[in-house]
């Protein structure tokens, strides 16, 4: 499995540290939850934040965008960094023009799907995507826990996306722990985000690896 901890739990009055320990970690992605108040109950945090942690590792920086009209952004976020570019679904008006920006910038593209979206909604851009973002918590906070109907999702978005012969990978986000990530995985996915499972361990980097083993 591919491990992207999300940074929405580190500790932020020690953020150079959490990076340094994820640098040395079987962490394969830096997964950020950039939220607007308006998509989403809650603020994260924004262009900054991302450029700090850009000049701190070498990373793949996976930007998860909680906000009305992310087009808006799509330039600043490549110039901050961002390696993956994710969008809601439910957020945009003009979707496949988003994520043809996004992909003409030179950043892989990802849509993110709330647990009431069915995967059928990908229908007409599985093919033009690189990752699809399965959100098995409703989004806006860390520490949730995992919606069981999620498992199905997994598989559904699978057998669309091999249907629609798109090698885009499977990201679930939200609620993973180490005792549901074989489930998820068996389900179809490649990628787990991990926020407070990660930032809560005794020890983050024996949880990533574990993670990562699954
Ligand atoms: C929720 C975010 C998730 C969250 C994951 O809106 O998109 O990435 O930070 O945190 P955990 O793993 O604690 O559910
Ligand atoms: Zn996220």
């Amino acid at each position: 499995m591919l491990i992207a901890p999300s940074i929405l739990s580190a500790d932020m009055t020690n953020l150079k540290s959490e990076v340094d320990m994820l640098n040395a970690s079987a962490a394969e992605w830096i997964h950020f939850d950039i939220m607007d108040g308006v998509f989403v109950p809650n603020l994260s945090f924004g262009f900054p934040i991302l450029e700090a942690v850009r000049r701190c590792t070498h990373k793949p920086l996976d930007v998860h965008l909680m906000m009305v009209q992310p087009e808006r952004y799509v330039e600043q976020f490549k110039a901050s960094g961002a390696t993956n570019l994710t969008v809601q679904y439910e957020a945009c008006t003009h979707l496949h023009r988003v994520l043809e920006r996004i992909k003409k910038l030179g950043m892989n593209a990802g849509v993110a799907i709330n647990p009431h979206t069915p995967a059928s909604t990908l229908e007409e851009v599985a093919a033009m995507t690189d990752i699809v973002l399965v959100m098995s918590v409703n989004p806006g906070f860390g520490g949730q826990a995992f919606i069981e109907n999620s498992y199905s999702k997994v598989s559904r978005v699978r057998e669309l996306l091999q249907r629609k012969n798109s090698s885009a990978l499977i990201e679930v986000d939200g609620g993973v722990t180490l005792d549901n990530a074989p489930k998820i995985k068996a389900a179809g996915a490649d990628v787990l985000v991990a926020g407070s499972l990660v930032f809560t361990a005794s020890c983050p980097p024996e949880t990533i690896a574990l993670l990562a083993k699954i």
